[in-house]
């Protein structure tokens, strides 16, 4: 068989239509307008790319947004200083500091001064607990995406054999917390396996999966005789194998043989084009968020 591939720029468009009408009906009925602020320390390219894209579609839905620049010779202390002038500023619901941030900064001492109510990555400690109760306003974007994409791909996890592999704060750990939780969209039966995993438990974990998320950060990592037929296939790695004769741009592989695999799931994320164009959205799904909860619109 040959799977369904999940487009994620599909359901991204999807998603942000339905955020258009949320942030319209914000406005009309509530007078409130999301706003977010992104900080950018220094011009490393790749982050700046990030950071224009998370404004343009902030623009595009109509927040207030705001891009704060800054030289990498800043501070530690005046960018603690900014980070709290955000807290308190009213018309910013959302504070996202790009990662990563120059080695005179101490990147934890910063973003836990961000207020877990404006935290609207998800990597503060407050949030990372919220979310492991099952009590929170938002999720890490990249596991959120992944979460969107399944449900609405292959529909609801609940009762299925879930296997993340990979155990990052950012993917891993955060994916088995959603997977796990009693809670519409969730609900599954979960495992994580990870770099302390004998290879041969590691397979044998994957073949039982109904739905297997690889954030391993290895180059098509997961085999096609991992995969049970008809699983869905969820794959966040981007790795750079090599750059293209023809255009100069990097070769992309994700975390699993996307050719070989792609026979045996029913469902499959491509690289690049799969979870890649999920994570914006998914952050502007969390300013709205924080946008009710600061209006006491949602609670906690
Ligand atoms: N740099 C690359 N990805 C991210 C992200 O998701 N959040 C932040 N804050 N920085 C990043």
């Amino acid at each position: 068989m040959s799977a369904k591939l999940i487009k994620g720029a599909e359901v991204a468009a999807q998603i942000r239509d339905e955020l258009k009408k949320e942030v319209d009906e914000l406005k009309a009925k509530h007078n409130i307008t999301p706003g977010l602020v992104t900080i950018l320390v220094g011009e490393d390219p790749g982050s700046v790319s990030y950071v224009t894209a998370k404004q343009k579609t902030a623009h595009e839905l109509g927040f207030y947004s705001v891009q704060d620049n800054q030289p990498p010779t800043i501070a530690e202390a005046e960018l603690l200083g900014l980070i709290e002038k955000y807290n308190k500023d009213p018309k910013i619901h959302g504070i996202l500091v790009q990662l990563p941030l120059p080695k005179t900064i101490d990147t934890n001492k910063v973003l836990y001064a961000i207020d877990p109510n404006k935290d609207v990555d998800a990597f503060h400690p407050v949030n990372v607990g919220r979310i492991l109760i099952g009590q929170y306003a938002f999720l890490p974007c990249t596991p959120a995406g992944c979460q969107e994409l399944i449900v609405r791909s292959f529909g609801d996890p609940k009762g299925k054999e879930v296997v993340v592999v990979g155990r990052s704060n950012i993917v891993g750990k955060p994916m088995v917390a959603i997977m796990l939780q009693k809670l519409p969209g969730a609900n599954a039966t979960v495992t994580c396996v990870h770099t302390g995993t004998p290879k041969d438990r590691m397979i044998e974990h994957c073949r039982r999966a109904d739905i297997l998320i690889v954030a391993a950060g290895v180059p098509k990592y997961v085999q096609a005789d991992w995969v049970k037929e008809g699983a869905c296939v969820i794959d966040v790695g981007v790795n750079r194998i090599g750059i293209s004769e023809k255009t100069g741009k990097a070769i992309l592989a994700g975390d699993v043989d996307f050719d070989a695999v792609k026979e045996k799931a029913a469902f499959i994320t491509p690289v690049p084009g799969g979870v890649g164009p999920m994570t914006i959205t998914m952050l502007m799904k969390n300013t709205v968020m924080a946008a009710k909860l600061a209006a006491g619109l949602i609670k906690i």
